[in-house]
């Protein structure tokens, strides 16, 4: 139990987030009250500042690490983490490039105006469609993660009479120790080849007219905290990378993990950098190769702490346990479709009342959402103080990453706005989705033209919306 419940612990907010005068939570300059009253809860709010530093920081460590080898490092910002034009400016602006894993991922990128030479696109099963959208606007890499893949992409290649570089996706049969289905890079699941088969897809896409293969990909998954599964994979790579002769880049992936709440610690992304690839150097010298150019594809690392979502507070109710304790549950007015990874996942976070400090007694809480599912949970547990009730705003910290991008439709519960905050400034930088726009997408609607129908909590704040 906390000694304070109201206290906003670091690592996990916004490097920024602070109390004001009031008790207030502060994020970016803005006061969450003031955010809510403007922009209607739920809401995604993002500290522009706090990204921008975790995408410099990132740049610095890896091509720090690299240089010291006599390399450089790439870093890819992992779209997928969260996608919007406006992030892909700020990474953009920091030196980063950018991953997609679809079409849709694609255009965004290409909205915001980013070089397409800086995109590398993803994904076990593009379509021809989106391979000859890659391959017409220019894409610097495209990784290619199946046979059929070779052939589609050949196929457009010709047709266009265009040249693609591309990279292979590889197993490295490294089993990360995270979340079963955050990890990708063991051999029972569905992304990549083995490297027992490299050597053949090598090969053939070596013979294939249009197609230039610079290097091997690898992600051994996500929210890892330790070097020692990145150091494993690598080492397994530069062996591959060796014996396939003529790359000239090696792609590492991402996967570094955050803190969500004070129980988790990960090892700072310039420990990571420097251990993994000392351990490729190491690699290379071992076997008398010079060091490729290396790449990293961080996504949550990015993205992760910069946001934080802000929830209103519904209801509130104690529920007898049959040990004869109780559980306090705060119901709020999003849940499992703005943030899918608890119950996706087992994913815990963290709370704090954001309108207020309160001097009552920490409660031990679980914060749940609105849907019509008893495993719709924000946090699992929780201490509040124990006064928490209906109409204070509730600050989810740590939900920048895997929050918005995994947002779904559920129950018919709009999706929330995404909200910028710096120097004390607040715009929105994905507006709500509304009643509207869902009644739109059914062909059977019989709707007043004339009606505007918005039932969120903020029907009078509209400025997101
Ligand atoms: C190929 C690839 N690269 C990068 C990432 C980003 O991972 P993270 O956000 O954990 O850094 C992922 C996540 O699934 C991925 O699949």
């Amino acid at each position: 139990m906390p000694d304070d419940a109201n206290e906003l612990l670091s690592p996990i907010w916004p490097s920024d987030a602070a109390r004001d005068a009031d008790g207030t939570l502060v994020v970016g300059g803005v006061s969450a009250t003031a955010l809510a009253e403007r922009f209607g809860t739920p809401l995604y709010v993002f500290d522009e500042d706090e990204v921008r530093a975790h995408a410099r920081r990132a740049l610095a460590a890896f091509d720090g690490a690299a240089s010291r080898h006599g390399t450089s490092a790439r870093v890819y910002y992992a779209g997928k983490a969260f996608l919007s034009t406006e992030v892909v400016r700020w990474v953009a602006d920091e030196g980063l490039a950018v991953d997609v894993c679809s079409g849709g991922e694609l255009a965004v990128a290409l909205a915001a105006g980013i070089d397409p030479a800086r995109i590398g696109f993803h994904g076990n099963n593009k379509s021809s469609a989106e391979l000859d959208r890659a391959v017409a606007v220019g894409v610097g890499s495209i990784v290619i993660d199946s046979l059929v893949e070779i052939e589609r992409l050949a196929a457009v290649v010709q047709r266009r009479g265009a040249r693609q570089t591309v990279m292979i996706r590889v197993n490295s049969g490294v089993h990360a120790e995270t979340h079963d289905f955050l990890a990708t890079a063991h051999e029972d699941q569905k992304f990549g080849f083995t490297l027992q088969d490299a050597p053949e897809i090598a090969a053939r896409i070596r013979a294939t007219p249009g197609l230039t293969l610079v290097g091997l990909h690898c992600h051994i998954g996500s929210q890892i905290f330790g070097t020692a599964g990145f150091r494993e994979s690598a080492a397994r790579l530069v062996e591959m990378h060796a014996a396939l002769g003529g790359l000239t880049v090696l792609n590492l992936g991402g996967g570094f993990g955050i803190a969500y709440t004070i129980a988790d610690d990960p090892t700072p992304i310039d420990d990571l950098a420097v251990g993994i690839v000392d351990a490729v150097a190491r690699e290379c010298a071992d076997r008398g190769i010079s060091i490729p150019r290396l790449a990293f594809e961080p996504g949550r690392a990015i993205v992760g702490r910069a946001g934080v979502t802000l929830y209103e507070v519904g209801t509130t109710k104690s529920v007898g346990l049959q040990d004869g304790a109780t559980r306090l549950y705060v119901s709020v007015d999003g849940g499992m479709s703005d943030n899918a990874r608890p119950a996706l996942y087992g994913a815990q976070y963290s709370a704090r009342i954001a309108s207020r400090v309160s001097p009552a007694p920490p409660t031990l809480v679980r914060v749940v959402g609105k849907h019509c599912e008893s495993g719709d949970i924000v946090v699992d547990h929780e201490y509040l103080p124990g006064d928490v009730a209906p109409g204070d705003l509730l600050a989810v910290p740590a939900t920048g990453a895997y929050c918005f991008s995994l947002a779904s439709g559920y129950n018919y519960v709009p999706r929330p706005a995404v909200v910028a905050v710096r120097a004390g400034e607040a715009r929105v930088i994905v507006r709500a989705e509304t009643i509207d726009d869902l009644l739109a997408r059914d062909a059977g609607a019989v709707v007043d033209p004339n009606e505007r129908i918005d039932m969120s909590v903020s029907s009078d704040r509209s400025e997101s919306r």
